[in-house]
Formats: structure tokens, C-alpha cells, sequence
């Protein structure tokens, strides 16, 4: 059988955290064949550290044969030593009154010294996913921490934008949401992505020629999945966690074992790709093979798309000079 890989988890008593430690026990993220040791992140406070202990209780009572280990640690270089594939969920949440730089500088301080912490104890190989928001920043911030580890293994979550974006667009046209080909979201997670139908297919047809409607692009699709964990907020009285952690899953799970051809949302470093300046870490489409993923390029950006995709990295620009003096 397979050697046993590392996954560190942060924020592993949180809410998203409880709907995804058991997936990736259960080999959902890696592969049914691959054992996995659990390296869970919590802040030193007792409360969460008790949370942890239960999880972690409930996580043995589950029984799962692929779990090879299960380790619990409040400090970072601990928690990411020899770490495979770490998952960055535990971040700051926007309290009240807080202002977009307070919560900024504070998740700077947490995605500094994490990044730090990966850059000295974890595998070269690492593969990071940043789900924490302000997500693409909080991965930008990591990813400048840990100098000495290759940019391209930083990222960000856009994947549940990218199944939400499939989600209206099956309810749209009526088609199964498995059928969907060739969607992507462009940019930031926030309510400025831009989630990009106009190469997609369903059973070899053009989606924007089955929907033909760009009023309905912009008017209601747009806005539907840029605020939908907002009405997830207004409907369920908490964020959504059971979505994000499955999209957690799908987004590793693709880096890993390969998305066969397939696009795949993921938020990456740029290497200047459709003139996003190198290093923004900025949703693409991406196709992944052999635990390497690569940006489609190539694709016609037409001037409604150049616009909505000019308005997410002005965003996203921001964010990074707002924690420029941080770094
Ligand atoms: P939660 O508040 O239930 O759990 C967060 C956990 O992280 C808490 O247990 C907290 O103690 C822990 N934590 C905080 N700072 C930490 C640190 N420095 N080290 C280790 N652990 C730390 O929140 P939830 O619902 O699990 O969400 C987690 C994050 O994911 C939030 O920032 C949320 O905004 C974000 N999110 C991102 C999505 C995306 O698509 N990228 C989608 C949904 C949520």
C-alpha cells in the first residue's frame, strides 16, 4: 500500500473545517488508496483547542482506514512540518466595525507567519490552498512569506464560485450540472469574479448559444453567483461551509490526481497571463496533470469580459498595495 502523506488542515475546529476533515479521511480529496496523517491547526485559545479535541474524537470514532495519524497543534511550524498539502482555512473574520484595512493587517499577520512557517518545515513540494478570505490576498501574503518554495504551489480558492457558477447555469439551461464543460471565473473570490461562460459546452454545445441572453449574463447570473454566499448568510443564519469544504476537496483533488483534460477554476500566481501583472494570485482557468496545473491561455477576451476582469485585479491590486508595507 501507499506511504501515508502529510495534510495540514488550519482552522480545523471551524465550520468548514467539520464538513471537510472527514472527507479527506475518508481518501474523497486523494484518492481511495492513499493513506493520509491529519496535521490540524487551531489558535493556542482554549476553547478552540477543546473543539479540536472533539473533532479529533469523532474523527477516530469514524474508523477510517486511511487514516494513518491524526496530530493536534496550536503553533504553525508544528502543525506544517514535512506537510505535503496544506489547506489554509483558519482566518480572521470581519468583526464589527472593522474596516477593510484592519481586517487586511490582520489576516497579513496570520498568512505571514504561516507562510513563513511553510517555508521552513514543510515538503519543497507542498501544495497550499488558501481558503481563509480575503482569499487571493491572504495566498498572495503566504505565498511572498515562503521565498525559499516554489510561487506556483500557492493558491487560491475559486472553485465555489466555479460550481456555483455551474449550479445556475444547469438550473438556466435545464442540462445536467455534470455535463458542463469549459466554465471558468476570472479574478478575485468576491463579489467582483467574473464567472465566464462563454467557452463553455454541454454535450459539444456553446452555452452562451443555448442561453443567448446577455442581459441575463449581466443582470442576473453575474450578480446571483457573486452574492451567493451572501444570500447563503440571509437564508441559513451562518456562511456556507459544507459547499466551500466540498469545493476544497474538488480543488485539491484535481491538483493531485489530474483534471483529464478538463478545465478547472483555480486561483494562481499569474505569470503575466491576459496581462495580469506576475504574481497576482488571480482565478483562471486551468487544466492539471501529474500535480501540475497549467493556465489555458490563448482565450479571446472580448471588451464586456476585458471590463469585468479589469474591475476584479483593480480590486485585487488594492488588496496587495494595502498590505505592501506588511510584507
Ligand atoms: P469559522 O469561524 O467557523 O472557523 C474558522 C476557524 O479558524 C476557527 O475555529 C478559528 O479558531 C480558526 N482560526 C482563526 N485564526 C487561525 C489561525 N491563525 N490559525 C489557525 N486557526 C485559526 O469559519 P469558517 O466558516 O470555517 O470559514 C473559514 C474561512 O473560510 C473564513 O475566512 C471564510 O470567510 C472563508 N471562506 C472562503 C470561501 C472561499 O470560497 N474561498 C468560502 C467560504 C468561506
Amino acid at each position: 500500500s501507499k506511504k501515508p502523506v502529510r495534510v495540514a488542515v488550519t482552522g480545523a475546529a471551524g465550520q468548514i473545517g467539520y464538513a471537510l476533515l472527514f472527507r479527506i479521511a475518508s481518501g474523497e480529496m486523494l484518492g481511495k488508496d492513499q493513506p493520509v496523517i491529519l496535521q490540524l491547526l487551531e489558535i493556542p485559545d482554549e476553547r478552540a483547542q477543546n473543539a479540536l479535541k472533539g473533532v479529533i474524537m469523532e474523527l477516530e470514532d469514524c474508523a477510517f482506514p486511511l487514516l494513518a495519524g491524526i496530530e493536534a497543534h496550536s503553533n504553525p511550524e508544528e502543525a506544517f512540518k514535512d506537510t505535503d498539502y496544506a489547506l489554509l482555512v483558519g482566518a480572521r473574520p470581519r468583526g464589527p466595525g472593522m474596516e477593510r484595512a484592519d481586517l487586511l493587517a490582520a489576516n497579513a499577520a496570520i498568512f505571514t507567519v504561516q507562510g513563513k512557517a511553510l517555508n521552513k518545515v514543510a515538503s519543497r513540494n507542498v501544495k497550499v490552498l488558501v481558503v481563509g478570505n480575503p482569499a487571493n490576498t491572504n495566498a498572495y501574503i503566504a505565498m511572498k512569506s515562503a521565498p525559499d518554495l516554489p510561487a506556483k504551489n500557492f493558491t487560491a480558492m475559486l472553485r465555489l464560485d466555479h460550481n456555483r457558477a455551474a449550479s445556475q447555469i444547469a438550473a438556466k439551461t435545464g442540462k445536467a450540472v455534470g455535463d458542463i464543460k469549459s466554465l471558468t471565473v476570472w479574478g478575485n473570490h468576491s463579489p467582483t469574479m467574473y464567472a465566464d461562460y462563454r467557452f463553455a459546452t454541454i454535450n459539444g454545445e456553446s452555452v452562451k448559444d443555448m442561453i443567448n441572453d446577455q442581459v441575463w449574463n449581466a443582470e442576473v447570473f453575474l450578480p446571483t453567483v457573486g452574492k451567493r454566499g451572501a444570500a447563503i448568510i440571509a437564508a441559513r443564519g451562518l456562511s456556507s461551509a459544507a459547499s466551500a469544504a466540498n469545493a476544497a476537496i474538488d480543488h485539491m483533488r484535481d491538483w493531485a490526481l489530474g483534471s483529464n483534460g478538463e478545465w478547472v477554476t483555480m486561483g494562481v500566481p499569474s505569470n503575466g497571463e491576459y496581462g495580469i501583472p506576475a504574481g497576482i494570485v488571480f482565478g483562471f482557468p486551468v487544466t492539471t496533470e501529474n500535480g501540475e496545473y497549467k493556465i489555458v491561455e490563448g482565450l479571446e477576451i472580448d471588451a464586456f469580459s476585458q471590463e469585468c476582469i479589469n474591475k476584479t485585479l483593480a480590486e485585487l491590486q488594492g488588496e496587495a498595495d494595502g498590505v505592501k508595507h506588511l510584507l
